[in-house]
Order: C-alpha cells, then sequence, then structure tokens
C-alpha cells in the first residue's frame, strides 16, 4: 500500500500559555512512502517521529494536511478501519492477558471468510512467537515480563494479522545490542517476504541505514532530507543531517576558500572550485573513514596536520584520536585507518592527514545547507 502524507502539519494546543499557545510537532510534512517499502523516520526525541506515526495510524488527525492510502483520503478514517498493525513506544499490552492471548487478541475479531479457528490462531500466534523469540514465554503475563519481553510481544501482536501496513515506534529500544541486531534483520526480512509497507520510528541512526529503503531525517518537527541510506550519509543536505548520520560522528571544522584553495584553520587541504565568495565562513565536515594518515616527515602540499592524542586498536579498527586548531566540537577527532598504517603515527607527536574529497562536505554558516563544490587537480586550472 501507498502512503502519501501532503503538507501534513500537526499542532498541540500548549498548556504554558506564556510561551506560545501551540506546540508544532509535525510541520508540512510532505512525503511518499512506495507500496511495500521500509521506511524510516529518524530525528533526536521531541522531532515529532510518534507524531508522524500517529497521523499516519489515524490516533492523531492533522490540523492541515491529508493522508493517503494508495491515492485514497484516509485522513478522517479511524484507526481501525486503516488495516494497520502498530507497536507504541510503550508496548500497549494487556496487562490481564498472557502473552498468547495478547498475540492472538489482533486475529479474534476478524470477521466472514479471514474468521479463524481457535486452534489456527494459536498456530499464528506460535509462529510469530518464535520469530522474536518468546514461544517459551507463551503463558506469562506482561508484568511478569522485562521491558525487552513485552516489547517482542508487542511486535508478535503486531505481526501476527499480516497487516497491510505496519507502524513500529521505537520496537527494538529496550532489547539489549545482540537482540536487537536479530531483531531488526528479522523485521526486515519478514517485511520483504510479504512486502508489507513498513513505517519504522528510530533515533539510531544506524538501524535506520542498515534496514531502510529510505530514511526521513527530521528535526523539530520538519523533515531536513529524504533519501536512500548511502544516498543521505554520502550527500547530506546539510549540518544536521551530517551530524546526524555516522558513527564516529563526522569531523566538523571551521573553514574558508583563499585563492581557490579550501583551508581548515591554517591548514590548506584541497584545490576546489565553486560559487563562494572569497570571505564566506565556512564548515568543514569530514567523515572519520576520509582522513588518510601520511607520513608527517614527508612534504603533503594539502594536508591536515593535528595533535595525536591516542591510538586506539579495537579489534578491525584502529582509530587515531587527534585534536585540530580548527575543530567546532569541545570532543577529540576520531579517524579510522588501516592497522597496517599505525606505527609510524604511534611514535609522534603529530599526526598528518590527507583527505578524501568524496568524504568531505562544505557547509554554509549562515544557513548551514551544503555547498557544491569541485575538486581540481593539480596542474588543472
Ligand atoms: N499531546 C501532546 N500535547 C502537547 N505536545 C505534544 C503532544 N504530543 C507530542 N507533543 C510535543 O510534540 C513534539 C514531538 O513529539 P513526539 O512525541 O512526536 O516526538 P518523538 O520524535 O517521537 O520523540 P521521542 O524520540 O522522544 O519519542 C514534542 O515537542 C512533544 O513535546
Ligand atoms: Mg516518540
Amino acid at each position: 500500500m501507498k502512503i502519501e502524507l501532503k503538507h501534513v502539519t500537526k499542532k498541540f494546543p500548549n498548556r504554558n500559555k506564556k510561551i506560545k499557545d501551540f506546540v508544532v510537532a509535525a510541520q508540512d510534512l510532505n512525503f511518499e512512502i512506495p507500496d511495500g517499502t521500509l521506511v524510516s523516520l529518524l530525528g533526536p526525541s521531541g522531532c515529532g517521529k510518534s507524531t508522524a506515526l500517529n497521523l499516519i495510524c489515524g490516533l492523531e488527525h492533522p490540523t492541515e494536511g491529508s493522508i493517503l492510502f494508495d491515492g485514497e483520503d484516509v485522513t478522517e478514517l479511524p484507526p481501525e478501519k486503516r488495516g494497520i498493525g502498530m507497536v507504541f513506544q510503550s508496548y500497549a499490552l494487556y496487562p490481564h492477558l498472557n502473552v498468547r492471548k495478547n498475540i492472538m487478541f489482533p486475529l479474534q475479531n476478524l470477521k466472514g471468510d479471514q474468521k479463524l479457528s481457535k486452534e489456527e490462531m494459536i498456530r499464528k500466534a506460535e509462529e510469530v512467537a518464535r520469530i522474536v523469540q518468546i514461544d517459551e514465554l507463551m503463558d506469562r503475563k506482561p508484568s511478569e515480563m522485562s521491558g525487552g519481553q513485552q516489547q517482542r510481544v508487542a511486535i508478535a501482536r503486531a505481526l501476527v494479522k499480516k497487516p497491510r501496513v505496519l507502524l513500529l515506534d521505537e520496537p527494538l529500544s529496550n532489547l539489549d545490542a545482540r537482540l536487537r541486531i536479530h531483531t531488526r534483520e528479522e523485521i526486515r526480512r519478514i517485511q520483504q517476504e510479504t512486502g508489507i509497507t513498513t513505517v519504522f520510528v528510530t533515533h539510531d541512526q544506524e538501524e535506520a541505514m542498515s534496514i531502510s529503503d529510505i530514511i526521513v531525517v527530521m528535526k523539530d518537527g520538519v523533515i531536513h532530507q529524504i533519501g536512500k541510506p548511502q544516498e543521505v550519509y554520502d550527500n547530506p543536505a546539510n549540518v544536521f543531517v551530517a551530524r546526524f548520520l555516522g558513527n564516529p560522528p563526522i569531523i566538523m571544522m571551521g573553514g574558508e576558500v583563499k585563492d581557490g584553495v579550501l583551508f581548515v584553520g591554517n591548514d590548506p587541504i584541497l584545490k576546489i572550485k565553486t560559487e563562494l565568495n572569497m570571505d564566506q565562513r565556512l564548515y568543514v565536515g569530514i567523515r572519520p573513514e576520509g582522513l588518510i594518515l601520511v607520513d608527517e616527515k614527508e612534504e603533503h602540499k594539502y594536508a591536515l596536520h593535528a595533535k595525536l592524542v591516542r591510538v586506539e586498536t579495537m579489534g578491525r579498527d584502529t582509530s587515531i584520536i587527534a585534536r585540530h586548531h580548527a575543530m567546532c566540537d569541545s570532543e577529540d577527532l576520531r579517524a579510522i585507518i588501516s592497522s597496517d598504517d599505525v606505527d609510524a603515527a604511534v611514535d609522534s607527536e603529530n599526526v598528518d592527514f590527507v583527505v578524501n574529497p568524496k568524504k568531505l562536505f562544505i557547509f554554509d554558516r549562515g544557513s548551514m545547507d551544503r555547498v557544491a563544490y569541485e575538486v581540481v587537480e593539480d596542474g588543472e586550472e
């Protein structure tokens, strides 16, 4: 089922009248969720993710705008008529029912030829319970389970009816790291097998990157970028998106362009062509994997000179922790390099990096938007 949000705005009355009279939880949301895809709503706490989900499922109604399912306007349709399976951030299990009955609950109201026998309901409940690994807890009540176990019951309950649309609000937040990865892979597998159009809410960028067809990045009720995970990572629209995606985080530094050369602080790092004004103040963002360690004794015309803080080797990756005078953040920068290159760095106070331009973004300091540029190879003017 294709879902469309058209200029959807949601305002809530504000109880603190002194500030302003309403909170804009979602502002002019405009996007399409193609049939059979998994779309993540990604953003920090309070950015309007749950609000957007509640609007799609019909628990909230937009102040302005409309919502379409397969072209049909469902803006005023109540939730139970929308064919949705939903996992709430708070699980919302029935406390007086055991796990089996909680999962079976959505199957009990099926009518006509969809009506199931008790045995079929139990079989279907057990099938989904196995997927989320709670099939041994079927006789427990929600109060007798951990948060993570309750969360999995909620996922099973949303899946059991094979809904047309699956809405998941931070469905993995209470699971431990291993189970989190397992369950997200299962959600993705089931979603791809059944082709259920799914909206997945999370504040975890890695989670969103790993399972989504499309990511919608939000902040303060506003959409900042929509795209395939890799596209958003490789071409962030602005400083917020660049910082929100990626772990270790992007390294953000102050810079400027002088005579066709991009400077980070005092270091010339790249020869470029842009439409920028000469004296425009910039942010330069470099992904940690875009810093290439070079021998500081060699002369490099374009390089970032940093002070080495320490070297961390963690399994496969080696991180060089360093400090640079033009960094915007108080934390030290973290570059990820091949373990073979470590030796040169360890016995020195200074580390030099050249930059992979594919991993370097320039942002305007006023608008915070990304600015296009072209790399100029040496010899070419
Ligand atoms: N019923 C309500 N009345 C007033 N304000 C609300 C209401 N529901 C949400 N808000 C406000 O709207 C904004 C968005 O809330 P929402 O719950 O959608 O955020 P979220 O992205 O899901 O956050 P989290 O990651 O913490 O769950 C917040 O500022 C919140 O305080
Ligand atoms: Mg929420």
